[in-house]
């Protein structure tokens, strides 16, 4: 590629307002784990920015009482679909129910995940390993597949990893392992897919509010056990669902437009 191309092609982004470039009208997002925490609060960004989301959870029960919190704007522009993602058959299900809103995809967030305390490696059983590994890992590769193969020039999958992702904590090592994963994932298809012109991010958040988390801590204090208080995040508190919606919407829109195979980390300070 000659300079001046280059320059073209970098010159029909630069020359955008801001505006447009965080616009995602007209486009089609499918986000997993959609029904609560931080994936309802990406689809509530995500609606607010123009695209029409195809929102998943487990079950349809989940998924109206998710709808249930959005405003009247946000649900015009939601359709909800059950998906279990540990299996292959409801996430192929999904992708053909995405693309036949328009034609393709254009964005897809994988945000479906569990995080039960599997304890020490020592005491771990396998089937506990084998569960968090098939929601975790073997979910998110799936759907990168089906997502990827529905997606055309400028399609974008945003994977949400942990900083589990990046370093050790004890007693979730099977969590650790699938989120390492999904960033070794992320990065494998970004090289694969950067010539297609597809783009796939990892956002990893650090400890969040959500109600998956209070339901651990509720879980853990009935055992006994002290909590993860987030005091020690440099900025003083833990995230919230919110916090990590916008850092995936940056990731879609055309703001990250030279962002790919990176892991954005939305963690108040906690890899520092
Ligand atoms: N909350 C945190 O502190 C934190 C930190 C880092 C990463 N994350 C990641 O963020 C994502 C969302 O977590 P959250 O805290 O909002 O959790 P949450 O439990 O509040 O919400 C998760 C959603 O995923 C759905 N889900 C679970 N298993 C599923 C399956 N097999 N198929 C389809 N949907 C399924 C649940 O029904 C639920 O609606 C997860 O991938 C999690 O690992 C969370």
């Amino acid at each position: 590629m000659t300079h001046d191309e280059i320059l073209q092609l970098g010159e029909n982004l630069a020359t955008r307002s801001l505006a447009d470039l965080w616009s995602l009208s007209g486009r089609v997002a499918v986000v997993t784990g959609g029904a609560r925490g931080i994936g309802l609060a990406i689809v509530r960004r995500l609606t607010e920015v123009g695209a029409r989301v195809v929102m998943s959870d487990i079950s349809q029960e989940a998924l109206d009482a998710g709808m249930a919190q959005l405003s009247d704007a946000q649900r015009a522009l939601v359709v909800t679909q059950p998906a279990n993602v540990a299996k292959t058959e409801p996430l192929v299900a999904l992708a053909d129910r995405a693309k036949a809103i328009s034609g393709k995809i254009d964005i897809w967030v994988n945000n479906a995940g569990i995080f039960p305390a599997t304890g020490p490696v020592t005491a771990t059983l396998d089937e506990a390993y084998e569960r968090v590994i098939d929601v975790n890992l073997r979910g998110t590769f799936v759907a990168c597949r089906e997502a990827a193969n529905r997606m055309e020039r400028g399609g974008v999958i945003v994977n949400i990893a942990s900083t589990a992702g990046l370093k050790g904590y004890q007693t979730i090592a099977a969590y650790t392992a699938a989120k390492h994963g999904v960033v070794g994932l992320t990065k494998a298809m970004a090289i694969e897919l950067g010539g297609a012109g597809i783009r796939v991010v990892a956002v990893a958040p650090g400890g969040t509010e959500t109600p998956g988390v209070v339901e651990n801590r509720e879980k853990m204090a009935g055992q006994g056990r002290a909590p993860a208080s987030g005091s020690d995040m440099p900025l003083g508190r833990r995230c919230l669902p919110d916090d990590i919606a916008r850092g995936v919407l940056f990731a879609a829109s055309d703001m990250a437009a030279m962002v790919t195979g990176s892991v954005i980390c939305v963690d108040g300070g906690t890899m520092a």
